[in-house]
């Protein structure tokens, strides 16, 4: 892993994970509304944000007027399709707070996936023009067990993406395409945060993390914020490999 500096917080299950990290959450959220007026958030897809989410849909102490919502990716389904990033999001969280659609920015994924791309790109720079800097306030991303984050899958092009903030990525081992936000867009993160659990994915997270730099196989290992902090959040049986001294105990 790059030298540059990350924080492993470990808990003892999933479920400390999820509560916890609602906490951090919601104090993330105010401190971006009280300094900025706003908050915009990149949520993760896949199963693991599930928990914290609708942690997060309880909570009474967040101003979710503010808050803007964004996805990191998606697959190229319907938003209706039990594979949507968007459908889950909506049914653990967006749909039990006061969030207006106005600040709900679906990635159009029904859509060619060239198309979506450059239109979802042109949506986020709308939204964030409104913002004190073009940037994310949050960013939640999970990882796979083949080291992805997001849809930047080992091995495929969007890892390579200098420019763009959103590209249509294709990805063989999938062989199907996948709409991504770009580490350009990722990396401008005040807080990036990942969330892994499970023990099917200790080898990779201790090869991320504990190995040499290997961003083509390890695309986790690209998000980097530029002028951010970057939070590992995991739980013990992800955790299960680590050697390292810097994980703290949640
Ligand atoms: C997706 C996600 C993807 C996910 C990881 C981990 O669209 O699937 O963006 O990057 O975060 O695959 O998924 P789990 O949380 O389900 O292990």
């Amino acid at each position: 892993m790059s030298e540059r500096s990350h924080r492993v917080r470990v808990y003892p299950t999933r479920a400390n994970l999820s509560d916890a990290v609602a906490d951090q959450f919601a104090s993330v959220v105010r401190e971006s509304i009280d300094q900025r007026e706003s908050c915009h958030i990149v949520l993760a897809g896949g199963s693991t944000p599930r928990g914290l989410y609708e942690r997060v849909a309880k909570r009474s102490d967040i101003d979710w007027s503010r808050v803007q919502f964004f996805w990191g990716d998606e697959r190229c389904v319907d938003p209706s399709s039990t594979e949507s990033n968007y459908r889950m999001a909506r049914e653990a969280l967006l749909d039990q707070v006061p969030v207006g659609n106005d600040k709900i920015h679906r990635i159009p994924a029904e859509k060619n996936p060239v198309d979506a791309a450059r239109e979802y790109e042109a949506t986020v720079r709308a939204a964030l023009a409104s913002a004190p800097e073009a940037r994310f306030d949050l960013v939640l991303l999970g990882m796979g067990d083949d080291g992805h984050t997001a849809s930047l899958f080992p091995n495929t092009a969007a890892l390579h993406e200098t420019t763009r903030w959103v590209v249509a990525n294709s990805v063989p081992q999938l062989a199907a395409t996948r709409i991504t936000m770009t580490t350009t867009a990722l990396n401008t993160a005040r807080q990036a945060w990942f969330l892994v659990c499970g023990d099917d994915k200790a080898g990779k997270l201790t090869e991320v993390l504990e190995g040499p730099r290997s961003t083509d196989q390890l695309p986790s290992q690209l998000i980097q914020p530029t002028d951010g902090e970057l939070t590992w959040h995991v739980d013990t049986s992800a955790a299960s490999l680590l050697t390292l001294a810097l994980q703290e105990p949640a």
